[in-house]
């Protein structure tokens, strides 16, 4: 099957500092890198690192075609990623030394997309297919329409979180994802508790504490692997990622938490984002 992933390409720019900026504060960062990043490329490259297909449907500009070439080598289908009119996005990401991270975006290009661009990907989706998107990219609302008419597995992971953004396609979502303070801005929001929502499965990512996956009036608590963080960025994305990329796989809910449990823990203890997202092998091989 296929995983058809509407989001966001950034350019991201990291900087090493020896803590979080305050307001008004000037900081000398002590290392910078340049990557490819931006949730929706992380999550297209954690997918096909845990070996399933994936087809991207987003932009960049004319600075972009680097990252869109990037993600073809990382055997993403880059078919649907145009080149648009508009910057590339960037991400201006600080970095502390305790791998906590605060990240500026500029979207660009991520909220350039056509509704007919995502129609025209989505015309050689096959029911049993997935759908992901996250809150990056423009079309949110039309992308997850057309998915339903089509049949397609619906995957959301909500971040960043805008409760404009994630109400109105809640009743379309198959799975939701989602961490511990962006579900406690959607109960704010919606008034509902995670059981109560129109969504069959929702999986909240709590950090070093592990992940909870709530379906129905079921709730079921994971832990964490124990690691030491270098740089907590994208690994939320990795998470996610392999989760979908099992769950296309036909593994239990239970196998495939588990699995992007450990490529979560695995991605932490790296510096970079899509650049660094470990494989399935690695993975298996260091937990
Ligand atoms: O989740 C991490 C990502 O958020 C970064 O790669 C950055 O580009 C932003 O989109």
């Amino acid at each position: 099957m296929t995983i058809y992933n509407l989001g966001s390409i950034n350019i991201d720019l990291v900087y090493r500092v020896p803590h979080l900026p305050g307001a008004g504060e000037t900081l000398a960062s002590t290392g910078f890198t340049k990557g490819l990043g931006g949730k929706g490329a992380n999550m297209s490259v954690a997918v096909t690192r845990a070996q399933s297909q994936c087809v991207h449907i987003g932009a960049v500009g004319g600075d972009g075609h680097w990252a869109k070439d990037r993600l073809n080598d990382y055997g993403v289908i880059d078919d649907h990623i145009l080149v648009s009119e508009e910057a590339t996005g960037h991400a201006i990401i600080a970095l502390d030394n305790a791998g906590e991270n605060a990240i500026i975006l500029h979207p660009g290009a991520n909220q350039a997309l056509l509704e007919t661009d995502i129609a025209s990907a989505l015309s050689s989706a096959n029911s049993g297919d997935t759908y992901l998107f996250q809150n990056e990219t423009n079309g949110l609302e039309h992308g997850v329409k057309l998915a339903r008419e089509l049949g397609l597995r619906i995957a959301h992971a909500a971040a960043p979180f805008e409760a404009e953004a994630v109400v109105p396609v809640l009743p379309f979502l198959d799975l939701l994802v989602l961490n511990e303070v962006e579900a406690e801005q959607l109960q704010s929001a919606t008034g509902q508790t995670l059981a109560e929502l129109p969504v069959a499965d929702v999986v909240v990512t709590l950090g070093a504490k592990g992940c909870r996956w709530h379906s129905g009036q079921k709730t079921r608590a994971f832990p964490a692997i124990s690691v030491i963080p270098i740089d907590t960025t994208g690994a939320g994305d990795t998470f996610t990622g392999y989760l979908i990329a099992a769950l296309d796989q036909g593994k239990p809910m239970e196998q495939a938490i588990e699995l992007a449990g450990k490529a979560g823990a695995l991605m932490v203890t790296r510096l970079g984002t899509a650049d660094v997202i470990p494989t399935l092998q690695e993975v298996q091989e260091a937990f």
